[in-house]
């Protein structure tokens, strides 16, 4: 299969995620407003210019109403998403129980839920069955949807039993899945219930792929720990099958944010932003409202920074894009009232009347606007307490071309694999080190500045995310070609 060759038709690749990049407003009983979402999957799949690749996932929407289903269904098919309909107490169960309330915080070394026990180990059970239904109705969705010779590449942690319902149904479906999050160390893994059911349901896919190689290192670890079977220099061996598992570090669609820059839109808004910050040098967070973000954190390293430097007062300011999620999950509520606390306890303390030391927005920024703030930013603060990758970091180094600003990272992000060289690489949990790093990046000589972001410039804009999309699914391909040549079912050789 020669993908370069024109003349052939393009592999069809199915993308299954938990939520479409498309969100879905209701306009009329049959009628649909959609609005694309460009996140770094949405670009890295974009850039796929060899397959034909559609979309599978939730739309974000309750639809009830056969009509209302199969108007939007109608409607997405135009942008290549085909919707999973889901109803509320499924949303409730799966996606803020059994996601993000359970498998979320482990993975990001946040422990399980502790409140009351008992009622958490039923709520447990019922939440993991309704994930099973779940991963079910995406598989589903595939099935009805599937052509041969198709591949699927299943996407992050809401999807993890997936693998395992495609093959059941059809052991020749080529399946890729990939996480987006961190693969904690296989003792914080062996803490879930269900440790084993996700581990084998997981390795029924053809190739596993992650971030980092720490990731990859756990989870192989996790297979030969919790389910005795052999892990090998290409993945883990289960009965003679192989699964190969392999880090595939994701990028940005560094150009985008490039060419942006020369917009004249953004070109207004970095005047203004230069004109209202004038005399004050910038530092800059940009994060989802989710407490593996080390808000908190990153605000009382500021906060300290300022008691210890008073000359620098009323020099800097910080500028904090916190963006609301998962606002149904009582976690991310309770932590978006002690940031608030936190915010207006300094700002009381260090404001004057023409000035405050934090802006703190409650909400996202579009496109534009953002690229204007990563261009006249100085210091970028990214204080994580863990964090799969964080892209933020990435489309900072590409909109900062004429600043060369300084990146303050969190040892504990997987970014710090690929731009540590070009950080001040820091323990968010050790306020005083990200105090004195704040510090030091505000003093940091320009020659020192521009090494660093050399550094890192040049790894966002050669690893991006279609490079990383093309190199799974050609890893993909070729693991399937190979294990089909391993049990002889592919000739050696021409006949
Ligand atoms: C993380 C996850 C993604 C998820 C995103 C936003 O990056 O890895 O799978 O889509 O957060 O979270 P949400 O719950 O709003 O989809």
């Amino acid at each position: 299969y020669d993908r370069q060759d024109q003349r052939l038709p393009k592999q069809r690749l199915l993308v299954v995620a938990n939520r479409l990049p498309v969100s879905a407003v209701r306009q009329g009983k049959d009628s649909w407003q959609l609005e694309i979402s460009v996140g770094g999957l949405v670009s890295a799949l974009l850039g796929l210019k060899e397959f034909d690749a559609r979309w599978i996932g939730w739309a974000g929407v309750n639809v009830p109403d056969e009509t209302g289903q199969e108007a939007l269904t109608k409607a997405l098919a135009e942008k290549k998403c085909i919707p999973v309909f889901l109803d509320e107490d499924t949303v409730h169960q799966y996606y803020n129980g059994y996601c993000n309330n359970i498998i979320w915080p482990l993975f990001h070394y946040l422990g399980l839920p502790q409140e009351d026990r008992l009622s958490t180990t039923r709520s447990f059970q019922s939440q993991f069955d309704a994930y099973k239904k779940a991963n079910q109705m995406f598989a589903n969705v595939v099935n009805e949807n599937y052509e041969e010779g198709d591949v699927v590449w299943c996407h992050d942690y809401h999807l993890m039993f997936l693998p395992k319902c495609l093959k059941e149904k059809n052991s020749n479906i080529k399946v890729g899945w990939f996480l987006h999050t961190p693969f904690p160390s296989s003792e914080i893994h062996r803490m879930l219930p269900s440790r084993r059911d996700l581990l084998e349901s997981v390795l029924a896919a053809d190739l596993v792929g992650f971030h980092t190689y720490d990731y990859a290192r756990h989870f192989v670890s996790a297979c030969t720990r919790i389910l005795g079977l052999e892990g090998t220099p290409e993945g883990v061996e289960n009965q003679g099958k192989l699964t190969r598992v392999a880090a595939f570090p994701i990028g940005i669609d560094s150009d985008r944010f490039i060419r942006a820059l020369e917009l004249p839109q953004v070109q207004d808004h970095i005047k203004e932003l230069k004109e209202r910050f004038a005399g004050r040098k910038v530092m800059l967070g940009v994060d989802r409202l989710d407490m593996i973000k080390g808000i908190p954190q990153k605000i009382l390293a500021f906060e300290e920074f300022l008691e210890e430097n008073p000359e620098w007062r009323d020099k800097v300011v910080l500028l904090q894009i916190a963006v609301p999620t998962r606002t149904d999950v009582p976690e991310y509520q309770k932590l978006s009232s002690q940031v608030h606390e936190i915010v207006g306890r300094i700002n009381g303390r260090f404001g004057t009347l023409t000035a405050v030391p934090i802006h703190h927005l409650d909400r996202s920024l579009d496109f534009h606007a953002l690229c204007a703030l990563y261009a006249v930013t100085d210091v970028a603060l990214i204080t994580s307490l863990r964090d799969g990758m964080n892209l933020v970091s990435y489309e900072f180094v590409a909109c900062q071309a004429s600043k060369k600003g300084v990146l303050i990272l969190s040892e504990f992000a997987g970014a710090a694999q690929s731009l540590g060289a070009g950080a001040l690489l820091v323990n968010p949990w050790n306020i005083a080190e990200v105090a004195a790093s704040i510090s030091q990046a505000l003093n940091m000589p320009a020659d020192e500045r521009e090494k660093m972001h050399q550094h890192n410039f040049m790894h966002v804009t050669t690893h991006t995310s279609q490079e990383w999309a093309a190199t799974f699914v050609s890893e993909l391909n070729d693991t399937i070609i190979e294990a089909q040549l391993r049990t002889r079912q592919v000739p050696l050789l021409p006949v």
